[in-house]
C-alpha cells in the first residue's frame, strides 16, 4: 500500500514502543486520565464532551508529545448526535437511501463540530433473527436493502472529504456474521457455511468497503469456531487482501481480551498476537498499557507497520495534522430548525402501515383518546444515544400543540413492563366517550441494542390486555407500535384493522406521529424484517431456499391432525411437507409489506428484452426493466417499487425471492410516472463458493423477476441467459 511522504517520515521516527500507542483506542476514559493516556502516547480515544474539552485533549496530543501526532476521537454516533435520527432499522423502513445518506450528514456534522472524528457507524449486519436485540442498530434481514443503506450512511458520514469540516470516518461493523448469534442471544457463537458467509454476510461490507468506509470493527462472535478477533482468514484474507481495504481494522469493545474467555488464548500476550497477527490493527479497551506491553513481545515490526501506517493515514485523511482543533465558536451544541424538520420527516417516512381500514388518517374526529403507555412518554430516542440526543416530547404534548380544536383525552392506562392492570377501566370509559382512540403502545428504548436479546416478543406488560379491552368497547381505533425490532403481535392482531409502526423515531418522534396520524405525510415505509408469527418460527425471513418438501398449507394443530401420526391417513394433503402443525404458513408481515394513504395502479411492467448472453453480462451489458405506475387516488402519496429475482434453476438451491432493487417515489393525484431497474451481472449472480477464491458467477437458465409494491403483490417476466 502507499504511504505518504508523512506517514513514511513518521513511522522511521517512531520506535516500537510510541507505535504500539497509535494501536489503542481507550473508551470510557476518567476525565483526569484522558490527558495522561495522551501524553503516554495513546493514539485514539472515546471523548464524548464538548468541543473546547475535545481541543484541549487533542493540545496534549499536539504540544506535549514527542512527536505531536493528533489523536482520533471515536464515539457510537450511531442514529445521530444532538439530533436524534429515527434508529437504523426505521432508516432502513424509509426505503429511501437519500434520506439515510443525509441523515447521516447531519449526524457527522453535529460530531465533528464537537471534535468527533470517528463513529462506529454504520452496522450492516444482516440479522434474520429478531430476538438478538441489536437488530435495532441494523437495516434489517436483507443483503440489498442493507448493502445500499450501509452505502448511503457511509457517503453521509464521509462526504467527499474526509477532511472536510462536516465529515467523519465511518466504521463497518461488526465483521462478520456477528447478526446470527445461536438463539439470537447477544454475543454468541456463529457457525455458517461459505455459501451462506459469502452471499449474506459478507456482502453488505463488501458494498462498504467499495463506498469507501475508513474502517471496519471485528465482531465479537466465532465464525466456524474462530474469534473473529483472531480471525485471519477473514480478516487479512477476505477483506484486506482479496478486497484490498486500505483502512483500519478495530477490535470491539474488550474483544481482545475476550480472547480467552472465548478459550483460544492463554494470557494477553497470546490474546494479542493472535489478534494483530490475525489482521487487527487497533485495539479497543480500557486498560491500554497491558496490551501494550503484551503486543511489544509479540508483533512481527513490518505488521506493526503495517497497522501504524494504516492509522496515521486515516489521521491524515482527516485532515487532523493541519488542522487538528474542532471550532469551538461554530460548536453545534442544540438541534437546528432544519435538524429537526430533517429527522422528523424522516420519522414519519420510516413509519409502515400495517393494515389500514380507512380509520387512518384521522381526518375531523372532535374527541380523541390517547391510550397506552406511550401516550404520555417521551422514550423515542431508541438505542444508543448517549447523553447528547435533545430530549424528545411526549405525543399528548404533540397533539395537542396541533390540534387544539379537538377535544384530547390522555390516559395511559398501562406502563411498558409492569403488571398492574388497575388503570385499564379508566382507559376503557375514556375510550367510550371517544370518537376515535389512538392506543400508543411498544417496546421501550432500553428492550432493543446491544445485550438487550429477548425470549418473548409479545408487548412487554399489559399491553396487549389495553388492546383487547380497547378494541371490546367498538369504537375505532388504531394502534401505534414503538419498537427497535419486530414484534409477535399474533394474539391481538387480528382485533385491530388499523395498525402502524413508527419505531422508535428519535428527537422528533411525536410531532412525526401525529403528522402520520393527521395523515400530513404518508407512512409508507415497508418493513425491512419479517415480523414472526411466533418465536418458534425463528429465524424466519424471506428469502430462504425452498425445501425438497416446500409445504402449501400451514399446520392446525386439532384433534383430527393430532392423530395423524407417520402411518396416518395418506389423504391427508401436504402432511410431509416442511412447516409447523401449529402455526400458518409464513410470517405475520413478511419483509417489503407495507402500504400507504394513496392508491396505486401498476401497469403490465416490460424489459427491454427477453434474453442476454452472459458474455454480455460480463462486458457490463444490462437489461431495463420498467414498469408505469399511476396513483389512482386524491391524494398526494408514496408508492415504493421492489424487484426481485427468482433463479429458477440453479447449481445450488437459490434462495426463493431474493431483493435487487427498489425505489420510492413520491406520485401526485391521477398522476402516472414510469419507474426503470438496471438489470445486470449484479442482480442476476452469486457467489460460488466450490471455486478457489470464490467467484461471482451468473449461471445460463431462466431467471423470473418479480416487481411490485410488496412481496405479496408482485407481476412477473421472464428473463432468459443464454
Ligand atoms: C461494543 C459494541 O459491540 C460496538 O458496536 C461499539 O462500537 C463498542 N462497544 C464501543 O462502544
Amino acid at each position: 500500500m502507499n504511504r505518504s511522504a508523512r506517514v513514511q517520515k513518521l513511522l522511521a521516527e517512531m520506535p516500537p514502543a510510541e507505535k504500539l500507542g497509535q494501536l489503542q483506542i481507550v473508551f470510557r476514559p476518567r476525565h483526569d486520565d484522558a490527558a495522561e493516556l495522551i501524553r503516554e502516547g495513546l493514539g485514539s480515544i472515546f471523548w464524548p464532551r464538548s468541543a473546547a474539552a475535545t481541543n484541549a485533549l487533542q493540545r496534549v496530543a499536539v504540544e506535549e508529545t514527542r512527536l505531536g501526532i493528533p489523536v482520533l476521537v471515536g464515539l457510537d454516533v450511531i442514529h445521530g448526535q444532538r439530533t436524534i435520527a429515527p434508529v437504523p432499522l426505521a432508516q432502513a423502513a424509509s426505503f429511501d437511501p437519500s434520506l439515510v445518506e443525509e441523515l447521516a450528514a447531519l449526524a457527522a456534522a453535529e460530531a465533528r463540530s464537537g471534535g468527533v472524528t470517528w463513529t462506529f457507524s454504520p452496522m450492516v449486519d444482516v440479522a434474520r433473527d429478531p430476538r438478538w436485540g441489536r437488530v435495532v442498530e441494523g437495516f434489517g434481514e436483507d443483503v440489498h436493502l442493507t448493502s445500499v443503506m450501509g452505502r448511503a450512511m457511509v457517503r453521509g458520514y464521509q462526504g467527499d472529504d474526509l477532511a472536510g469540516r462536516h465529515a467523519i470516518a465511518a466504521t463497518a461493523k461488526h465483521f462478520v456474521a456477528y447478526g446470527q448469534p445461536e438463539g439470537g442471544r447477544d454475543y454468541n457463537a456463529v457457525d455458517v457455511s461459505e455459501h451462506r458467509l459469502r452471499n449474506i454476510y459478507l456482502e453488505p461490507f463488501r458494498a462498504v468497503v467499495d463506498e469507501g468506509a475508513a474502517a471496519v470493527m471485528a465482531s465479537f462472535n466465532t465464525v466456524a469456531g474462530v474469534p473473529m478477533h483472531a480471525n485471519r482468514r477473514l480478516m487479512t484474507g477476505v477483506l484486506k487482501d482479496e478486497w484490498g481495504f486500505p483502512g483500519v481494522v478495530v477490535g470491539d469493545a474488550e474483544g481482545v481480551r475476550n480472547l480467552l474467555p472465548h478459550g483460544i488464548a492463554e494470557d494477553l500476550t497470546d490474546a494479542a498476537s493472535q489478534a494483530f497477527r490475525a489482521g487487527l490493527d487497533v485495539e479497543m479497551g480500557g486498560a491500554p498499557s497491558e496490551v501494550a506491553d503484551a503486543l511489544l513481545s509479540a508483533i512481527d515490526p513490518a505488521r506493526l507497520d503495517d497497522a501504524v501506517a494504516r492509522v496515521l493515514a486515516l489521521k491524515e485523511s482527516l485532515g487532523l495534522f493541519d488542522s487538528p482543533y474542532a471550532s469551538e465558536t461554530d460548536e453545534l451544541t442544540a438541534p437546528t430548525d432544519a435538524g429537526r424538520a430533517l429527522v422528523r420527516r424522516a420519522a414519519a417516512r420510516s413509519s409502515v402501515l400495517l393494515k389500514n381500514d380507512g380509520t387512518l388518517p384521522l381526518g375531523a374526529r372532535a374527541r380523541v383518546l390517547l391510550t397506552g403507555p406511550y401516550a404520555d412518554s417521551t422514550d423515542h430516542l431508541g438505542a444508543w444515544t448517549q447523553s447528547f440526543g435533545a430530549d424528545a416530547e411526549t405525543i399528548a404534548g404533540a397533539f395537542v400543540a396541533r390540534r387544539p380544536d379537538v377535544e384530547v383525552r390522555v390516559v395511559p392506562g398501562v406502563d411498558f413492563l409492569g403488571e398492574d392492570a388497575s388503570g385499564i377501566p379508566a382507559a376503557v370509559a375514556a375510550a367510550r366517550a371517544s370518537d376515535v382512540v389512538v392506543v400508543l403502545v411498544g417496546e421501550p428504548s432500553a428492550l432493543s441494542g446491544e445485550a438487550a436479546s429477548r425470549s418473548d416478543l409479545r408487548l412487554p406488560g399489559r399491553q396487549e390486555q389495553l388492546i383487547r379491552e380497547i378494541a371490546g368497547t367498538g369504537i375505532p381505533f388504531v394502534v401505534v407500535l414503538e419498537t427497535g425490532r419486530p414484534l409477535v403481535v399474533s394474539d391481538w392482531i387480528d382485533l385491530a384493522e388499523t395498525v402502524v409502526v413508527a419505531w422508535h423515531g428519535g428527537t422528533e418522534a411525536a410531532a412525526a406521529i401525529v403528522d402520520v396520524l393527521l395523515g400530513d405525510v404518508d407512512p409508507a415505509g415497508r418493513l425491512p424484517m419479517s415480523w414472526p408469527r411466533s418465536v418458534g418460527q425463528i429465524p424466519i425471513h424471506y428469502a430462504h431456499e425452498n425445501t425438497g418438501r416446500p409445504a402449501t398449507t400451514g399446520g392446525s394443530l386439532s384433534a383430527e391432525t393430532a392423530d395423524i401420526g407417520l402411518h396416518g391417513p395418506a389423504n391427508v394433503a401436504d402432511k410431509y411437507t416442511s412447516k409447523y402443525l401449529d402455526l400458518e404458513l409464513g410470517p405475520e408481515f413478511p419483509f417489503g409489506h407495507g402500504s400507504g394513504y394513496a392508491t396505486f395502479a401498476h401497469a403490465p411492467a416490460t424489459l427491454s428484452a427477453s434474453s442476454i448472453s452472459g458474455a454480455e453480462l460480463d462486458g457490463g451489458a444490462t437489461l431495463s426493466l420498467s414498469l408505469e405506475v399511476a396513483n389512482t387516488s386524491a391524494r398526494t402519496g408514496d408508492e415504493v417499487v421492489q424487484v426481485y429475482v427468482e433463479d429458477v434453476v440453479a447449481s445450488v438451491a437459490p434462495p426463493v425471492r431474493r431483493l435487487v432493487a427498489f425505489e420510492r417515489r413520491t406520485i401526485e393525484p391521477g398522476r402516472t410516472t414510469q419507474f426503470e431497474f438496471e438489470i445486470g451481472r449484479d442482480q442476476l449472480g452469486f457467489w460460488a463458493v466450490d471455486a478457489a477464491p470464490p467467484a461471482f458467477v451468473v449461471e445460463p437458465g431462466l431467471f423470473r423477476l418479480h416487481l411490485g409494491a410488496t412481496l405479496a403483490s408482485t407481476q412477473a417476466v421472464d428473463l432468459r441467459v443464454v
